[in-house]
């Protein structure tokens, strides 16, 4: 199969109730809201199997309802690690996987500069270990496609103009990017070399329900509630684009049933924001939805007035990438996608679903949960006084 060529069975695949879909890190965020979207708003007719280990970052709580409408017939749960070979081979033989999408990583950046053994662990040889087994099954039968869910993040870090493109050369600078940049690599050399009919998406950062709260919105939301400083890193103006899940959800569809073999396609929000811009959105929006004067959280700790009076300055990241801008428009010109949601609206249903959803945020805040806070934040002591903005 030649690069460009389109994936002509694909949208058959799809439409046909026996093809089966293999979603590693299914229980993750960016996962569990593509088994959400793929089963309740699509065409899709198959099963999905979704093959995750549950690291910490894995929580089944995240498809309790995909399993009460789908599970046992259309929704599978296999409790695996994308290291273990063998595993993935019984797996392979015994059920007919012709659809892979690849979400499974380690995927925190603070927990890659803290321990990066199990990036490379999971990010680099587990990929290998998906790709030779999905090359294996493929070589048998032909109606193998695998998609890998990448970041723009492998493409370095920006200043105040430019922006990432599909051919934009490569310059990772975390342990975290440059896992996902060896896993790329990897995947598009099993294309070259194989023909293994692979397809790339590089996304920018992601927002929504059930992201686990290490990652910036959740976490400010989740501090601010409970009258916790909002951590803001440096001088708070690293540039971000901000992509709504849903969004992202629906571009890896559309990759999937359009997309040409070989080929990336950039996926972004077209919405960068200073992280201090996000920050202070969140206090705004939890100001309207549940008010800092009425939060008994706040009203023990005098002088607390607003969400805003809880930002804190504290030491940076090391190696934190100043900016990221990814530029989308061959997905838009090429696959017809486009963003539906924009960051204010998309803001405020993230927000008001970490209000409604009590129960999914105590469930996985866990001791584990209280020792990663303690190890990123405990050395990074404030470096302006709260109320800085
Ligand atoms: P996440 O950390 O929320 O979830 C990762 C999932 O993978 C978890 O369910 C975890 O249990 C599972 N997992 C981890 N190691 C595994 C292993 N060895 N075997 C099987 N399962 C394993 O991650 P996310 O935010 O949902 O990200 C999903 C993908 O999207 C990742 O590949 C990530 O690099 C990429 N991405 C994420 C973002 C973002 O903003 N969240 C942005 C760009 C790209
Ligand atoms: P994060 O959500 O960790 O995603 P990424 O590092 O993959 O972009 O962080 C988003 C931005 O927010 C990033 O510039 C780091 C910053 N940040 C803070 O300022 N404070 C925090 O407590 C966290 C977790 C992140």
């Amino acid at each position: 199969m030649s690069q460009g060529a389109q994936i002509d069975d694909m949208r058959r695949l799809l439409g046909d109730g026996h093809t089966t879909m293999l979603v590693t890190g299914g229980a993750g965020f960016i996962g569990s809201n593509f088994i959400r979207h793929v089963l309740k708003r699509t065409d899709f007719q198959g099963t999905i199997i979704n093959y995750d280990n549950l690291t910490y970052a894995g929580n089944l709580a995240s498809l309790a309802d995909i399993e009460r409408e789908f599970g046992g017939r259309r929704y599978l749960f296999e409790h695996g690690d994308i290291c273990d070979y063998q595993r993935l081979e019984d797996l392979f033989s015994k059920q007919p996987v012709s659809v892979i999408v690849h979400f499974a990583a380690e995927s925190h950046v603070d927990r890659s500069i803290h321990g990066p053994a199990d990036f490379i662990e999971t990010n680099i040889n587990g990929t290998f270990r998906l790709l030779e087994t999905s090359r294996n099954a493929w070589k048998d039968r032909k109606d193998v496609r695998f998609h890998h869910v990448s970041t723009d993040e492998v493409y370095g870090s920006l200043g105040a103009t430019g922006e990432f493109f599909e051919n934009t050369p490569y310059d990772p600078r975390s342990p975290y990017s440059a896992s996902k940049a060896a896993s790329d690599h990897l995947v598009r050399a099993y294309f070259h070399t194989y023909g293994l009919p692979v397809t790339l998406s590089n996304c920018s950062n992601n927002y929504g329900p059930y992201q686990f709260p290490e990652k910036l919105i959740p976490l400010v939301v989740l501090n601010a509630l409970e009258g916790k400083a909002l951590p803001v890193y440096g001088d708070g103006k690293n540039v971000r684009d901000w992509l709504y899940v849903d969004d992202h959800c629906e571009a890896i569809w559309q990759i999937l049933k359009q997309g040409s073999a070989g080929e990336t396609y950039n996926v972004g929000g077209e919405c960068e924001k200073q992280n201090i811009e996000v920050v202070s959105a969140i206090c705004d929006v939890l100001e309207e939805l549940a008010p800092a004067k009425d939060n008994p959280a706040l009203n023990r700790q005098g002088g607390i007035a607003r969400y805003r009076d809880l930002i804190a300055y504290i030491h940076d990241r090391p190696g934190h990438d100043r900016r990221y801008a990814i530029n989308c428009d061959k997905i838009k010109r090429e696959l017809g996608w486009k963003q539906g949601h924009d960051f204010v609206n998309g803001l405020r249903s993230t927000i008001a679903w970490y209000l409604q959803n009590a129960a999914w945020v105590d469930g996985i805040r866990s001791g584990d949960y209280q020792k990663w806070i303690e190890r990123n934040y405990s050395a990074r002591s404030s470096h302006t006084n709260r109320g800085a903005k």
